[in-house]
């Protein structure tokens, strides 16, 4: 089986956690090795940043600094390492989240991230990448008031849609890596459309 790089995208609320599972249960059970992990996180030092960064102030720029340095070590102790040994490689949010949340929830400069994204990934990328469209109201809707909300899951409505414009942009700069699925269905037509995007790629 060949190694994939599968990232998973969307505002919070959107409900891909519960598809990640199904995904990683289902390339587990075609065999071979499946590293799951997410963003910010996936190690000792960028989980301990992801705490920062969910939970202390900071500007978008510090923000954006912060995420892709996480994003540095993910990559060098996990994921580049994974993918190199043939394991497939299922993350929870990925650079694609920068363009949106910072890029767009936060209005910061765009060509800055572009930057960071060249320097800390060079020309990796992942080679799907599933974006759970929702609007920001349903999110919320969703998300309800289960825990006590993150620096980000605190923001308002008009936030979130300005993080879903910027998955809209990334996903139309790069449209057969990005597959954009309507999250507002029902959860089995949902993840119908997730296993045609894989069984499309032979996955
Ligand atoms: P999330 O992935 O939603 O985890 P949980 O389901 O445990 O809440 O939380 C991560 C948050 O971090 C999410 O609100 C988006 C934000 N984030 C960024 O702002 N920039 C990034 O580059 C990444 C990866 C995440």
């Amino acid at each position: 089986m060949p190694a994939r790089f599968i990232t998973f995208e969307g505002i919070d609320g959107a409900g891909k956690t519960t598809h990640l599972d199904a995904v990683h249960e289902r390339l587990r059970r075609a065999g071979g090795e499946v590293v799951r992990t997410r963003e910010p996180g996936g190690t000792a030092l960028a989980e301990s940043l992801r705490a920062l960064v969910l939970h202390q102030p900071m500007d978008a720029l510090t923000e954006a600094l912060l995420v892709f340095a996480a994003r540095r070590d993910h990559l060098e102790q996990v994921i580049r390492p994974a993918l190199a040994r043939g394991a497939s490689v299922l993350c929870d949010r990925f650079t694609d989240a920068t363009f949106a949340y910072q890029g767009g929830g936060r209005s910061f400069d765009a060509a800055v991230l572009a930057q960071l994204e060249s320097w800390v990934h060079g020309a990796l990328q992942p080679d799907l990448t599933i974006w759970f469209d929702l609007p920001a109201a349903v999110a919320a809707e969703r998300r309800g008031a289960a825990r006590a909300p993150d620096r980000f899951e605190q923001q308002d409505a008009a936030f979130f849609e300005r993080v879903r414009e910027g998955y809209r942009q990334r996903a139309a700069a790069a449209p057969h890596r990005i597959v954009r699925i309507d999250a507002a269905q029902e959860r089995d037509v949902v993840w119908r459309q997730i296993v045609g995007a894989l069984e499309s790629r032979q996955w």
